[in-house]
């Protein structure tokens, strides 16, 4: 699959408004400001594709990109930020949980944190979570490039040893949107998910 050739699709406020549940979804979530919707560009290569933002809670919507017919990677809204009003809140973590449990075409799900805070509670549900639906489970350890080398290569140790106990089908690796780190290792795993 080239992804160079994503195009946006929609943005659904919640499940309802998704195109109908056929082909195959792969789904990025992670906490807010995690670089969820950076990594969907690089992987692209469109620094444009999916809205960005410092400021986390960015992405409020449910947002979907064709990569190729019927196959489509999903830009979630984030979860575990403070500064949304609580009502905001519920609407884009009611309609991430049930996108989750709801989308029959969901094939693989990536995680991702930034590197220098991983694996918060709210991670090790998500993580948790993919591997009892029987999903794939990329872990992105974003923004690499904000560690010196010897640190990041700790740090995925640390965590591939942390995800090892919790079983199922788990895939850790170094990622970075602004220097293009791992790109080629994500985009492979995940075009086999999609193309299974
Ligand atoms: P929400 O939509 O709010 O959930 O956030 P998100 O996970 O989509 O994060 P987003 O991609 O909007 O990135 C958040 C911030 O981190 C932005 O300021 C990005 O420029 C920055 N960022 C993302 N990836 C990287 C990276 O690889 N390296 C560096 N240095 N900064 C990054
Ligand atoms: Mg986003």
């Amino acid at each position: 699959i080239d992804f160079r050739r994503a195009k946006y699709l929609t943005s659904a406020p919640d499940i309802s408004f998704l195109p109908a549940d056929v082909g195959v979804e792969v789904a990025f979530a992670g906490r807010s400001n995690a670089g969820k919707s950076s990594a969907l560009n690089t992987m692209t290569d469109q620094k444009g594709l999916a809205r960005t933002s410092k400021t986390p809670g960015r992405t409020q919507m449910i947002n979907l990109f064709e990569v190729a017919e019927g196959r489509r990677l999903v830009d979630l809204p984030g979860y575990g930020f403070a500064q949304v009003p609580l009502e905001m809140k519920k609407k884009w973590q009611k309609a991430l949980a049930e996108y989750l449990e709801k989308r029959q075409c969901l094939q693989g799900l990536v995680v991702l944190m930034d590197c220098r805070h991983p694996l918060k509670d709210l991670d090790v549900n998500m993580i948790r979570w993919g591997i009892a639906a029987d999903l794939p489970v990329l872990v992105l350890l974003t923004k690499a490039d904000k560690l010196k080398q010897n640190v990041k290569q700790k740090t995925l140790r640390d965590v591939k040893a942390e995800v090892k106990d919790f079983g199922g089908d788990i895939t850790v690796q170094l990622f970075s949107s602004l220097k293009g780190t791992g790109r080629g290792e994500a985009i492979r795993i995940i075009s086999g998910w999609l193309t299974a």
